[in-house]
């Protein structure tokens, strides 16, 4: 029995890079919510979201957008003038968790561990003219360049010798104004999926690849997943703990991902909270919802009923 007569818009597509994963995303939502009897209608959310929202008649939106103005907060507050409940995080967790820069603020602020960094600005670096002779005694190498507000590990690159700064740095200003030079925390990636303030569970990712990149995201057998993640018990709970923690901390609702790595000692650093995981059906946050015990239209229909509970 579905929860809710109301029409449900699955927003999807829209303009940013991440346009073609977000079509699968939503396309997978669309069907699991048409395959429970709900009346729902797949939007591609251009530039005219605010008119098909109305014409449509939408009286609660899935957002199934990743990265740009679907994940920042801008189509969240869209949803809130128009009036239509939505699921997942509101405007400030979203605009929080898209800027590294201010999410790792705010983990630090509550005592969570993020790895040591600095924000460099896009004037600062071309008033330099590339060369640094900016103080980056931050913490020692290897360090992480990444592009403050994208996602994907796109502009992401790992820095091992000094003279590798000022390219990654190029390359990552090309991306955005904003650019964070951090610790490298060598270790293993588990990613911790959160729903309704609880844990579901997480996964242990094993790229074959010097790091989780683009190319080991998204190319078919370079990386593989492991769930639950070979870590013993305590050190486990401990990296769930972290990730709710920092779901917690920017004020996150409805589904997340929290990307860690747990350092040789196995104490968890905070990378990032993802707002709106992948939800395709081979996607990580589903993987780790069915060992919990939830197939993907009970994921689905849980991340709906609490958009319309608030
Ligand atoms: N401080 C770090 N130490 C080690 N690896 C990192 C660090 N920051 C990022 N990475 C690697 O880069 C990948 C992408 O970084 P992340 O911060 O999750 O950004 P996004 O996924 O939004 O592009 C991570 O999954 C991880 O493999
Ligand atoms: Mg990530």
């Amino acid at each position: 029995m579905p929860v809710t007569y109301k029409k449900i818009g699955v927003l999807a597509g829209g303009l940013s890079a991440e346009r073609e994963v977000s079509l699968k995303t939503g396309g997978a939502i669309y069907n699991a919510l048409k395959g429970l009897g709900y009346n729902v209608c797949l939007i591609d959310a251009g530039k005219d979201l605010a008119e098909t929202i109305k014409k449509e008649n939408v009286e609660a939106a899935f957002i199934a957008l990743h990265g740009g103005h679907g994940e920042d907060g801008s189509i969240q507050g869209l949803l809130e003038v128009a009036g239509v409940p939505y699921t997942g995080s509101g405007v400030l967790a979203s605009a929080l968790a898209m800027d590294k820069e201010f999410s790792k603020r705010m983990f630090r602020e509550q005592g969570l561990p993020a790895p040591e960094g600095v924000t460099l600005g896009k004037n600062e670096f071309l008033k330099a003219g590339g060369i640094l002779d900016m103080e980056l005694d931050f913490a020692p190498l290897p360090w992480v360049v990444k592009p403050v507000t994208e996602g994907s590990s796109i502009g992401v690159s790992m820095v091992g010798r000094r003279e590798e700064l000022a390219p990654a740095l190029e390359k990552a200003f090309l991306l955005s104004g904003r650019v964070i030079v951090e610790r490298r925390v060598l270790g293993k990636e588990v990613q911790v999926g959160i729903l309704g303030g609880r844990v579901l569970g997480s996964v242990e990712i094993r790229p074959s690849l010097d790091f989780y990149s683009y190319e080991a995201k998204y190319t078919g057998g370079k990386t593989r997943y492991i769930l639950p993640p070979e870590v013993d018990a305590k050190h486990l709970e401990e990296a769930h703990r972290v990730g709710l923690a920092a779901h917690k901390a920017l004020g996150c609702r409805g589904a997340t991902r929290v990307d860690l790595i747990l350092d040789p000692g196995l104490r968890p650093w905070v990378l990032e909270v993802n707002t709106i995981p992948g939800m395709t059906e081979t996607s990580l946050l589903p993987k780790i919802a069915k060992q919990y015990g939830l197939d993907f239209p009970a994921l689905v229909e849980e991340i709906l009923k609490e958009a319309l509970e608030g």
